[in-house]
């Protein structure tokens, strides 16, 4: 989860997330060349006297800038383009997550274990204690076991709202009307936060997700006792 003052992405706890992650620190390097190159030569502009009075035009030069920007944009665009499908794609996944957003709350479905169903409200800040995450904790978790590819498919009930959970990787929007799907591997255990990213109206920041991520044992454990 992100603490204070952290500047960067949270850290991964899904292969997707790492490979954004890659991503992010691939196309920054890009940017701070571009940026250096622009710089220098931006300064060196104050610093000469060169002038020259009859430049009108210059082929071979206009033609390198053309194709130089092509070619780096390229490099961008093609592992930009690889991870856009690897982030749509199913691998057979072994439950599946239903989230509704309403104003403003999650509520969840275990379609697959006799559709189990629950609300999940934020803790007052006023009701909030010591072993709480202020802001960010929820009266009922989801519980997903790790290491298992899950889908998660997304809807609303009133207004567009959005299913963000930074470390996973995960950020699709709730709509009212339709469903929306994507997926998730937790590649550790442990307890991830997302919070709703569609602006949705006064309550809009106080509806965050909570994942707790268990062992398969457990969560079988889990699901077996909610009933
Ligand atoms: Cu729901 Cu913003």
């Amino acid at each position: 989860m992100a603490t204070w003052s952290n500047f960067n992405l949270q850290n991964s706890a899904s292969p997707l997330m790492e490979q954004i992650i890659f991503f992010h620190d691939h196309t920054l390097i890009i940017l701070i060349m571009i940026t250096i190159l622009v710089g220098y030569l931006m300064i060196n502009l104050f610093f000469n006297n060169y002038i020259n009075r009859f430049l009108l035009e210059g082929q071979m030069i206009e033609l390198i800038w053309t194709i130089i920007p092509t070619i780096t944009l390229i490099f961008i665009a093609l592992p930009s383009l690889r991870l856009l499908y690897l982030l749509d794609e199913l691998n057979n996944p072994l439950i599946t997550l239903k989230s509704i957003g309403h104003q403003w709350y999650w509520s969840y479905e275990y379609s697959d274990f006799n559709n189990v169903e629950f609300d999940s409200y934020m803790i007052q800040y006023n009701k909030s204690t010591p072993n709480n995450f202020r802001l960010l904790d929820v009266d009922n978790r989801i519980i997903l076991p790790m290491n298992n590819q899950i889908r998660i498919m997304v809807t609303a009930a009133d207004v567009i709202h959005s299913w963000t959970v930074p470390s996973l990787g995960v950020k699709i929007d709730a709509n009212p009307g339709r469903l929306n799907q994507t997926n998730l591997f937790i590649n550790r255990p442990g307890i991830f936060f997302g919070q709703c990213s569609e602006i949705c109206g006064a309550n809009h920041s106080f509806m965050p997700i909570m994942i707790e991520s268990v062992s398969i044992k457990n969560f079988i454990n889990w699901i077996n006792n909610i009933f």
